[in-house]
C-alpha cells in the first residue's frame, strides 16, 4: 500500500516515518515535505497543501490507499471535502467539521450547547463592546483573536489595561487581519495545562497518552509563545482519573454534539485542557494532530499504524496498543529569533542514530550537497524514551551538548514540571 501524507513539518515527519514502519506500506510520500525527511526513505512531493487538484491528481497517479493530512489550515480549505469529492479516503475533518478549531467562537458555542466545561466568554467584533467586557470582568482575563493565526493570537492579560490594548491590536488595528475581525474574550483558567488527542470517526474514538506542550520560547515558560518548543508523554503526575473525567465530560459530548449538529467528527482530536479546581475545561479544540506532540506520542504506538488508520476509515475495530512504561520525551531546536525574525541556511548536526530520533522541520538541503541547511524556524527535534522525565531529558540534553547548535537554540527545562 502507498499512502501520502500532507505538510512539511516535525509533525508530518513523525506521521509518515510511523506510516512507513507499518506492515503492508510500500511507500509513503509527503507533500511537501522538507528535505530530512527523506534520511528517512520518505519520498518528497513538490506540491503545496493548498493545491488540492494538483494533490489529487498524484494520488489517483499513484494508487495512494489514504491520505493523512497533517495542517490546519488544509483542513480549513476543505481538503478533505475535496478528496472525498474525488472518491479519495483521507483521513482528517472536512471542513465544517474543522471548524471546531478554525473558528474559537463556533467551538464555544458547540461547548456551551452539549454543556461541556470551558471557560465563561463574550464574543465581540466591535471594539467598544469588547472594551465594556473586560472592564466589567477585570483581569486577569484572556483575549483571543477568533481564528487561526497559528498558535500566536491569544493574549493572557495580567491588567485590564493589556487586555484592552489586545483587543484593540486585533479589532481596530487588524493585527491578525480576518483571523482577529472577531475576538474571544475569556475568563482566566488556573491550573495545569495538558493535551488530550484521540482518533475519531464519529461516535467511536481511541485515546492517545496524555502529553504536555511548552508553548513560550524560552525556560521557566518566560517569552513569546511559539508553536511549541518540547513536549513529553504521557504526562506522570496527572491521575488516570483526570483522563477518565475529561473523556466523559469533554470528548463524549463533543463528538454527540458534532453528530447532532450534522458534521460527524473524522481524525485526530486535540484537546488543549487545564486542569482546574473544578476539573478539566477546554481552552481550545484542534481538529489535527499537536506539532510537538505528535512526535512524542507516536514513537509510543506499538500497533500497526497504517493498518489503525485503514481500520478507523473504515470503520471497524482497530487494535490500537501503547508502549505503557516510561516516558517520551523531545526538545525543538529553532533558528535563533524564532517566533520573530531569524536567519535560514545555517549548517545542521548530523542526523541521530540509535535511540534517539531526529525529527526535522525546517531543513532543506545545501545546492551542490546533501548538507542539511536550516530553513525555517523550528528546524528539527530530538526525542527519546527512557524510564523518567529526568533520564530522557539527561539523554537529550547530552546529545544537544554535542551537537553545534550555533545560530539555533532550544529551552533547557523541557519535561522539568514533572520532575519537581
Ligand atoms: P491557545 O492558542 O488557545 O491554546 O492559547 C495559548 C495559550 O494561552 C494556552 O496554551 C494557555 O497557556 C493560554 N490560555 C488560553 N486560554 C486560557 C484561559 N482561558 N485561561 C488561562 N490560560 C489560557
Ligand atoms: N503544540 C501546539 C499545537 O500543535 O497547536
Amino acid at each position: 500500500m502507498k499512502l501520502l501524507v500532507v505538510g512539511s513539518g516535525g509533525r508530518e515527519h513523525a506521521i509518515a516515518k510511523k506510516l512507513l514502519e507499518s506492515q503492508g506500506v510500500e511507500q509513503v510520500f509527503v507533500a511537501p515535505g522538507n528535505d530530512g525527511m527523506t534520511l528517512d526513505g520518505l519520498d518528497l512531493v513538490n506540491i503545496g497543501i493548498s493545491e488540492h487538484s494538483r494533490l489529487i491528481k498524484f494520488a489517483k497517479e499513484n494508487d495512494i490507499a489514504w491520505s493523512f493530512i497533517g495542517p490546519d489550515d488544509a483542513l480549513a480549505a476543505g481538503i478533505v471535502d475535496d478528496f472525498n469529492q474525488a472518491g479519495l479516503k483521507a483521513f482528517g475533518p472536512s471542513r465544517l467539521a474543522a471548524e471546531l478549531e478554525w473558528s474559537k467562537d463556533f467551538a464555544k458555542e458547540i461547548m456551551v450547547k452539549y454543556g461541556v466545561p470551558t471557560a465563561a466568554y463574550g464574543t465581540f467584533s466591535d471594539f467598544e463592546e469588547a472594551k465594556a467586557y473586560i472592564e466589567k470582568q477585570g483581569a486577569p482575563i484572556v483575549v483571543k483573536a477568533d481564528g487561526l493565526a497559528l498558535g500566536k493570537g491569544v493574549v493572557v492579560a495580567e491588567t485590564v489595561e493589556q487586555a484592552v490594548e489586545a483587543a484593540h491590536d486585533m479589532l481596530l488595528d487588524n493585527k491578525f487581519g480576518d483571523s482577529g475581525a472577531r475576538v474571544v474574550i475569556e475568563e482566566f483558567l488556573d491550573g495545569e495545562e495538558f493535551s488530550l488527542f484521540a482518533f475519531v470517526n464519529g461516535d467511536k474514538f481511541y485515546i492517545l497518552p496524555t502529553a504536555q506542550d511548552h508553548k513560550r520560547a524560552y525556560d521557566g515558560d518566560k517569552g513569546p509563545n511559539t508553536g511549541g518548543m518540547g513536549a513529553y508523554a504521557p504526562v506522570p503526575h496527572l491521575p488516570k482519573s483526570v483522563v477518565v473525567q475529561s473523556v466523559e465530560t469533554i470528548i463524549k459530548p463533543v463528538l454527540k454534539g458534532m453528530i447532532a449538529e450534522g458534521r460527524p467528527y473524522l481524525g485526530v482530536l486535540y484537546a488543549g485542557l487545564i486542569l482546574t479546581a473544578d476539573g478539566p475545561k477546554v481552552i481550545e479544540f484542534n481538529s489535527r494532530f499537536g506539532d510537538p506532540e505528535t512526535q512524542i506520542i507516536l514513537p509510543r504506538l506499538t500497533s500497526d499504524f497504517a493498518q489503525n488508520i485503514t481500520d478507523i476509515l473504515d470503520k471497524k475495530e482497530p487494535t490500537i496498543t501503547w508502549l505503557d512504561e516510561g516516558v517520551t520525551l523531545g526538545v525543538v531546536v529553532a533558528s535563533e529569533g524564532y517566533p520573530l525574525d531569524y536567519e535560514k541556511g545555517l549548517p545542521l548536526p548530523e542526523k541521530t542514530d540509535g535511540d534517539i530520533i531526529t525529527y526535522y522541520a525546517g531543513a532543506k538541503f545545501a545546492e551542490n550537497s546533501r548538507a542539511l541547511l536550516s530553513n525555517g524556524g523550528r528546524v528539527y527535534m530530538l526525542v527519546t524514551t527512557a524510564d523518567t522525565v529526568s533520564a530522557a531529558q539527561e539523554k537529550i540534553y547530552d546529545q544537544l551538548k554535542k551537537q553545534d547548535t550555533t545560530g539555533l537554540f532550544y529551552r533547557t527545562d523541557i519535561g522539568s514540571k514533572a520532575v519537581k
